[in-house]
C-alpha cells in the first residue's frame, strides 16, 4: 500500500473521477465509492492501488459498514496519511418544494448531507487510534450561499454541509492528533451535474445554459488539481470554507 490513502465518494464522473485519476497518477492508494464504476479509471489503475465499492449513498444504513470494511483493509502503521473526500452529490429533484415527493426529498438530503455526516463521524471514530495525518474534505458549492428557486434541497444541504464542516472543525481544534476538516466550493464545472441543471425546466435553466455557451464552466480536471494542491498545503485551518 502506498503512503497516502484517499477515500472518495462519487468517483465515477465529473470532479470525483478527475480527482481519482490524478491521485492514481501519483501512485496513491485510492478507494472509490459510487453506484457505477468509471471505465477509464479501471484502465488507468493498476491492481492493488485502486479499489471500487459499488454503493448507493442515499442508503445511509450501508455507509458505516462500507467504511468499516475499507478501514479494516488498511495497515495504519504503513501509511502517512488518510483523506476522506465527500464529493458525491445530486442536484435533483429540481422542482419547487411542494412538487417534490417524500422519496425525492429523503434521497437528496441523505446523499448530500446525511451521508457525508455519517462518513465523517465514522471516519473520525474508526481511525481515532491511528498516528497518521487524517483529513476530511467536504465538497461544497456556491449554492450553499445563494438561494435558488427549485433547488431548495440542494442549496440547503450544501449550506448545512458548510456549517457542519465549521462545527466539526471547531471540535477537532486543539485535540491531539486532530482530524483536519474543511469544505471546498469547486465553482461551476463542466460536468453531468451542470447538464442536469441546463436540461431541467425551471427558472434558472437559461442561466445554466448561458454559463455553458459563454464558456464559464471550468474543466473539472483543472479544479481537481487545484483541490489536491489545497489538500496538501499548509495554509488550511480547521473548519475553513475554501473557494477554488
Ligand atoms: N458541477 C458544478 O458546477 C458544481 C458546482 C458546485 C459544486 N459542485 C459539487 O461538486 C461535486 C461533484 O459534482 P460533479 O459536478 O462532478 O457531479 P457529477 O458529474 O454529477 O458526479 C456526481 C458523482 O456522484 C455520484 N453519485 C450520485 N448519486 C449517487 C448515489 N446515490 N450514490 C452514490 N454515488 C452517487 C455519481 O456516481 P454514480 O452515478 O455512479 O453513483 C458521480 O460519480 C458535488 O459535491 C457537487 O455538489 C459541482
Amino acid at each position: 500500500m502506498s503512503n497516502h490513502v484517499y477515500i472518495i465518494t462519487g468517483a465515477s464522473s465529473g470532479l470525483g473521477a478527475e480527482i481519482s485519476r490524478q491521485l492514481l497518477l501519483e501512485e496513491n492508494n485510492v478507494f472509490c465509492l459510487s453506484r457505477t464504476e468509471n471505465d477509464d479509471i479501471i484502465r488507468q489503475a493498476s491492481g492493488y492501488r485502486y479499489k471500487f465499492y459499488s454503493i448507493d449513498l442515499t442508503h445511509v444504513e450501508n455507509v458505516y459498514l462500507i467504511l468499516q470494511e475499507i478501514i479494516a483493509t488498511i495497515d495504519s502503521s504503513k501509511i502517512d496519511s488518510i483523506t476522506l473526500i465527500n464529493n458525491a452529490a445530486s442536484v435533483s429533484p429540481i422542482k419547487d418544494i411542494q412538487y417534490c415527493t417524500q422519496d425525492e426529498i429523503m434521497a437528496n438530503i441523505q446523499l448530500n448531507l446525511t451521508t457525508p455526516i455519517m462518513l465523517t463521524s465514522s471516519f473520525i471514530r474508526l481511525t481515532s487510534e491511528w498516528e497518521v495525518k487524517r483529513r476530511i474534505v467536504n465538497i461544497s458549492s456556491g449554492s450553499a450561499q445563494y438561494p435558488a428557486q427549485s433547488m431548495s434541497l440542494y442549496c440547503s444541504a450544501k449550506s448545512a454541509l458548510n456549517m457542519f464542516s465549521r462545527c466539526v472543525g471547531l471540535e477537532q481544534d486543539g485535540v491531539p492528533n486532530a482530524v483536519q476538516v474543511f469544505a471546498v466550493d469547486p465553482g461551476m464545472m463542466d460536468t453531468e451535474m451542470q447538464k442536469t441543471a441546463r436540461d431541467s425546466v425551471f427558472q434558472l435553466s437559461e442561466f445554466f445554459s448561458k454559463q455553458k455557451l459563454e464558456g464559464n464552466l471550468t474543466d473539472p480536471a483543472h479544479v481537481a488539481s487545484k483541490i489536491l494542491t489545497l489538500i496538501n498545503s499548509l495554509v488550511i485551518k480547521n473548519g475553513d470554507i475554501h473557494h477554488v
